[in-house]
């Protein structure tokens, strides 16, 4: 029997090779997946060859964790690193089934890497966005082909968390929905279909955990009070978390959270200050990679 809101497998079409565009931390996560599970060629993509070469480094470097973890054998470890491409040209997803974008988180930059990429890739060739929280519909709005458009949100770390948001748009076809359903369970991802409404369910949801946490240390009770807290019902701090994600992107969510839901979510002003300074999160991770507060953003 088929799961609540999952589309006919019989419709899914076959990915051979894939295209990621960005070589950020996510999207470098993301070329690691989808060529370890799917074992197809996977391109990156970004804007400069400095970039490129980062994303690639990245891939190679987790792929040598991998192997000295013993979780890949040195055949496959090549394999995997020769599978993975990097290019600051979108040429070489003329012949992918399927591109998934994980760029800046804005509306109109994401619009503007899928109207390039469409003009590349073949009229079947699926689009994914990696987007956390936004209209997968608006984003779509702007192609010839908005129908083979779907959300397809991961978690970080992308490698370990087990869950996936697919979230199709109002134009979005079944075929395409299918296809990101099929690809989703090959990557070993648990598939949930849900609405495209701002931040989708996941974000949505640890928005008001880290909302609350923000006012309860905002309002003066000390981090590592509010973390004892914590670690009573969660995996990981609120702040670790923001660190792990990227503090802008957090910032991001709670700012299209604030919008669409308002006073319900909270834009703490903790956040905004680590954002402004360019700090990585409210904790440095010391020689043995544990949390520790960073000294800069507890004087801010
Ligand atoms: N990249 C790759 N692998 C990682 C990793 C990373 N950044 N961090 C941890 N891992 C791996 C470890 O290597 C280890 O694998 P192994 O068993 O092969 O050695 C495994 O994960 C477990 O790690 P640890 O034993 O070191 O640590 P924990 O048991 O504490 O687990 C955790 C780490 C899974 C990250 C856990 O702390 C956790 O679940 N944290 C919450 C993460 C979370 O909530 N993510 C969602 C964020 S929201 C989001 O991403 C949405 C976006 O839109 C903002």
């Amino acid at each position: 029997k088929r799961p609540a809101g999952a589309p006919d497998k019989a419709l899914a079409r076959p990915v051979t090779k894939v295209g990621v565009v960005g070589a950020g931390l996510m999207a470098s996560q993301l070329a690691l997946l989808f060529a370890r599970r799917l074992g197809v060629p996977v391109v990156m993509t970004d804007l400069d060859e400095e970039r490129v070469a980062k994303g690639v480094g990245y891939v190679h470097q987790e792929v040598d964790t991998l192997l000295a973890k013993r979780r890949v054998s040195p055949d496959k470890a090549s394999f995997l690193k020769r599978l993975v491409t990097g290019s600051t040209s979108k040429e070489g997803f003329a012949d992918a089934d399927l591109v998934i974008e994980a760029v800046f988180e804005e509306m109109s930059v994401k619009q503007q890497v899928f109207a390039e990429v469409e003009a590349v890739v073949s009229p079947e060739a699926v689009l994914l966005t990696n987007t956390s929280s936004l209209s997968i519909t608006e984003m779509a709005s702007r192609l010839a082909h908005p129908e083979r458009v779907v959300g397809f949100h991961f978690f970080n770390p992308v490698a370990v968390m087990p869950l996936l948001e697919i979230i199709p748009g109002e134009h979005t076809d079944e075929a395409s929905l299918a296809t990101a359903f099929a690809t989703g369970r090959a990557l070993g991802k648990t598939c949930i279909r849900v609405t495209d409404s701002a931040s989708f369910v996941v974000n949505r949801l640890l928005g008001r955990f880290m909302g609350e946490y923000s006012r309860i240390v905002d309002a003066g009770t000390p981090v590592e009070v509010a973390d004892r807290a914590v670690a009573g019902m969660a995996p990981m701090p609120p702040f670790v978390l923001v660190g792990l994600v990227g503090p802008p992107i957090a910032l991001h969510n709670s700012e299209t959270l604030v919008r669409a839901f308002g006073d319900r979510f909270y834009l703490s002003p903790t956040l905004a200050r680590i954002v402004a300074a360019g700090r990585r999160g409210y904790y440095l991770n010391d020689e043995r990679g544990r949390p520790v507060p960073d000294p800069e953003v507890e004087a801010l």
